[in-house]
């Protein structure tokens, strides 16, 4: 059964990046612990990386754990580990029958052994896939991303003359991967909280109150057809205006 309830927008996003926010809200508004949020809304990835596919997306990158989330509770942290590293050993078969290539960006030093070795597994063995790229972005922060390309650009002997931005983007994270072309926050919350910082730049925003747990197939395809709604004009005037006689 299709996962696409209604008809699908006409303009689908080719690259959609979401910010998975609202896990911990969702389980306190049931007097369950944050941890319990934390695994309804990893359940949650498998249905909308299914409806993303069905769309006719090819890139969907989903964000799991911010550099800044370290800053949070010793148990949390563990638990949130716990639950990647189990989420991705029982779901990868299934991504990689259904063509999905995982990704991954961010950094994989300081995760569990076992969390690294899963990722690293999934990765592997689903790199020859096409239907859909899947990157997770897990101990992601978007400045630390950024120091990183700065050190491997230096390191690798660039000279003033020759940085500029595809020089630059060729040292991030996303070397591999187009710029999103549209971003999704759930939780209500309105900011980037340090999220895809450079490949952003020309995304369109769509923010809902829906908690990440909640949010469905549905309101993934609201948040496309808004996307078709949308001018995005990259800094020109609208094809309007310039047709307008009186302009
Ligand atoms: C998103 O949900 C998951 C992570 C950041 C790891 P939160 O845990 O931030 O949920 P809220 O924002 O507290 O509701
Ligand atoms: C952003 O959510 C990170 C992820 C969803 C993975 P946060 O909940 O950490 O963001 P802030 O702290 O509210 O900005
Ligand atoms: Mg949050």
């Amino acid at each position: 059964m299709s996962a696409v309830p209604n008809a699908p927008p006409a303009t689908i996003p080719h690259h959609v990046a979401i910010i998975m926010d609202g896990n911990g809200r969702w389980a306190a508004q049931r007097g369950l612990p944050r941890i319990e949020g934390h695994e309804r809304g990893t359940d949650n990835i498998r249905r909308i990386t299914f409806a993303a596919g069905e769309l006719g997306i090819k890139c969907l990158t989903l964000w799991a754990f911010s550099t800044e989330n370290w800053r949070r509770p010793p148990d949390e942290i563990r638990g949130i580990m716990r639950i990647l590293g189990e989420v991705i050993l029982r779901e990868t078969e299934e991504l990689h029958r259904q063509g999905a290539q995982l990704r991954h960006i961010g950094s994989l030093d300081g995760l569990p052994d076992d969390t690294r070795r899963a990722v690293l597994e999934a990765i592997e063995l689903t790199k020859a896939n096409n239907k859909l790229v899947l990157t997770l972005a897990f101990n992601y922060g978007g400045r630390q991303e950024m120091v990183e390309a700065i050190r491997a650009l230096v390191a690798a002997g660039l000279t003033a003359d020759e940085i500029d931005e595809p020089a630059i983007a060729r040292f991030l994270y996303t070397r591999d991967l187009p710029d999103p072309d549209l971003i999704v926050r759930t939780s209500g919350e309105h900011r980037m909280s340090n999220f895809l910082l450079w490949q952003a730049a020309y995304a369109e925003l769509f923010f809902t109150p829906i908690l990440w747990p909640d949010f469905g197939p549905d309101d993934l395809c609201a948040a496309v057809a808004e996307f078709g709604r949308r001018e995005r004009r990259f800094g020109r005037v609208s094809a309007e205006l310039v047709s307008d006689p009186t302009a």
